[in-house]
């Protein structure tokens, strides 16, 4: 059965959330964003070898976490390394997906790219995801696999050149029907050969509208792919939609960290409360 990677990004500097250090490594009940999202790879049982992508001012940070007694024990059947990320999230997606050619890792292996800050996304999700994307993969039916959950609120298309403009004026655009919408979490998971080929083709366009902007006034929005599966469709990949989980949330605001520290001390109350009885 093809090997699965997971390609961990935790490079960012999260500084929406408020904190000194970035985001992968601010604790959240007693442990870090990245040790929680690495948890939870390794209970899904369906990880090979997670790959932490940070940046270079945490590498050494990351290289003693991954050395202590108790992550040894708690990652104990998944292999974890470091290397470096890069500048925007895909550019750390990018450099993980190097080290993996670097590696010599065979081209029908799965690769999981799951955010760090989504560290409280259960485990049976995830090889929920790595099971639909193998399935997928074995009948060549699609090249990979997206958890997603419906959207509550109405999402509006703004008006770009004047979104964060100076007079604050955005003027509202359009209204997609909101049953069309899901909001995309994380992992990820696509053949390797299928999302490299994905990366290439995208590093190709932006090289392209660079050159095209800066030969013009240099203004125009370049697309800046936020996660993984945008680059697949855009490559004309097919991508298979799964069943994500509001836990599964990307810790990004201040009120995102008091919600996850709530539900976490609720979760590890229910623990305690099953193993009391059991
Ligand atoms: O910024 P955002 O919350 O969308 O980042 C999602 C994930 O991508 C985070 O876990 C963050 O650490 C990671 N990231 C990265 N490299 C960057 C920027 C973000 O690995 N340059």
């Amino acid at each position: 059965m093809p090997a699965v990677y997971a390609l961990v990004a935790a490079a960012g500097s999260g500084s929406r959330l408020g904190f000194d250090q970035p985001k992968a490594f601010v604790e959240l009940a007693g442990r870090t964003l990245l040790e929680r999202a690495l948890d939870g790879l390794a209970r899904s049982e369906v990880i090979d070898h997670a790959i932490i992508l940070v940046s270079p001012d945490m590498r050494e940070t990351a290289e003693k976490l991954i050395q202590q007694d108790f992550n040894r024990a708690s990652w104990a059947g998944m292999a974890v390394s470091v290397t470096l990320g890069g500048g925007e999230r895909m550019d750390s997606v990018w450099a993980g997906l190097e080290e993996l050619a670097r590696r010599e890792v065979p081209e029908d292996s799965l690769v999981a790219v799951h955010d760090a800050a989504r560290c409280m996304t259960p485990p049976e999700m995830i090889a929920r995801v790595v099971d639909s994307a193998r399935y997928g993969a074995k009948h060549q039916a699609w090249s990979g696999s997206v958890p997603v959950v419906p959207v509550v609120d109405t999402i509006k298309v703004v008006d770009q050149a004047r979104a964060g403009s100076a007079d604050g004026e955005i003027l509202l655009e359009q209204t997609p029907a909101r049953d069309t919408l899901r909001a995309a979490q994380t992992p990820q998971v696509f053949r390797l050969d299928e999302l490299r080929e994905a990366n290439l083709e995208y590093l190709a366009t932006v090289e392209i509208s660079s050159a095209h902007a800066s030969r013009n006034t240099g203004n125009q929005p370049l697309m800046t792919a936020t996660d993984d599966a945008s680059l697949m469709e855009m490559a004309g990949k097919k991508v298979t939609a799964v069943d994500g989980e509001l836990l599964a949330m990307k810790i990004t605001t201040p009120l995102d960290y008091r919600v996850a520290t709530m539900l976490l001390a609720d979760l590890e109350d229910t623990d305690k409360g099953t193993t009391e009885e059991g």
